[in-house]
């Protein structure tokens, strides 16, 4: 594997989520594959999860790591090109990408969406400098548009989650279908957040009720539900072919697992609005997920990729919940990042 930026660089999903209970049965295994290798982490924005849990996945392959803040001690770079550089950016990308790149074996990048330009953000202007420029391998670990590492981990979650459901044959409802109803439902948020998560999410839902993927071992696939507000609607190359349904609480009725996340306007049906909060979010907490919405669900799981605003996209109530998922999710991370960084050492 050279790029992990989609779903489909990594293949067939049922074989990578064999892949992820493997690394879980013994991470350590592959020590061999990261001996004297290294792996660069660049991050343009903050992080917790990201930053601690692919260091760990490296770590467990044996390679050594090398995590770079560049806002924090590095040169400011400028990422335009035929910029005059007379401003407060000392470095051009165009330099600084060799350079990073000739000490190290693989590179993961974070750079958000600077909402500046949906047309550079959709690009992926600064990725795809990566790619080009760096002769290495490189995963996004959440760029303008995807986030890759976390939709895997989601997917292993689920996966998990709906093995242990369906095995105990107590906690299924007589006649309920093996095939779970994932909803992924926008929730408010006082600032204007990325569509990275979202649509990875999508990308990966889609992509697995697209190959029939067997969960729990049985079935094929998922039945996937989005909902949110008219104007949020996301990116058909992520979320084409994915049934929307306006009305949260039709969304949620039956559900399996609920996936919360707030992403600000992806500008599709409302070009001019990229990158905003369409509405002051005190007229919208009525999306926030509570016991309300959960109640009309299979008794549904509560996803969300972290870091979350309690009581805004989610209540404490539920968040603390029997049924919430997050903190499995988050140490699905280190699996997710794992498997990626496994499959780009074979591949060096
Ligand atoms: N979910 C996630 O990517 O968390 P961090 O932003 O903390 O890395």
């Amino acid at each position: 594997m050279k790029i992990f930026q989609h779903v489909q660089d990594i293949g067939d999903l049922g074989q990578a989520l064999a892949e992820a209970q493997e690394v879980k049965r013994d991470r350590f295994q592959w020590q061999y594959l990261g001996r004297n290798k290294t792996a660069l982490l660049i991050f343009f924005n903050n992080s917790l999860r990201t930053r601690l849990s692919t260091q760990k996945a490296a770590l467990n392959l044996g390679m050594n790591v090398i995590v770079l803040d560049v806002n924090h001690g590095a040169w400011k770079l400028e990422t335009e090109h035929g910029v005059i550089m007379d401003g407060d950016k000392s470095e051009h990308l165009l330099e600084a990408i060799p350079v990073m790149a000739s000490y190290c074996d693989l590179i993961g990048v974070r750079s958000f969406a600077r909402f500046e330009s949906r047309e550079d953000d959709y690009e992926e202007k600064i990725l795809n400098q990566f790619i080009r420029y760096s002769g290495r391998p490189v995963f996004f670990m959440e760029s303008a548009t995807v986030h890759p590492l976390q939709a895997f981990a989601d997917l292993i979650t689920i996966e998990e989650a709906w093995e242990r459901r369906v095995v105990s044959p107590e906690t299924m409802s007589p006649g309920a279908s093996p095939r779970p109803k994932v909803v992924l439902t926008w929730a408010p948020h006082p600032k204007a957040l990325p569509q990275a998560v979202p649509n990875s999410f999508v990308e990966w839902m889609v992509a697995a009720a697209a190959q029939s993927l067997p969960l729990g071992g049985v079935g094929g696939g998922l039945d996937f539900v989005i909902t949110h507000p008219e104007g949020y609607e996301l990116d058909p190359q992520f979320a084409g072919g994915a049934h929307v349904e306006y009305d949260q609480m039709k969304a949620f009725e039956g559900a399996d697992f609920v996936y919360a996340k707030n992403w600000s306007c992806p500008g599709v049906t409302r070009p001019g609005d990229y990158g905003k909060v369409l509405d002051d979010y005190h007229k919208m907490m009525d999306w926030t997920v509570s016991a309300r919405q959960m109640a009309v669900t299979n008794d549904a799981h509560f996803m969300h990729c972290l870091p979350v605003r309690r009581n805004m996209i989610v209540t404490d109530d539920v968040i603390e919940g029997p049924r919430s998922l997050v903190i499995p999710e988050a140490a699905n991370r280190e699996i997710s990042a794992q498997v990626v960084l496994k499959r780009m050492l074979e591949s060096l």
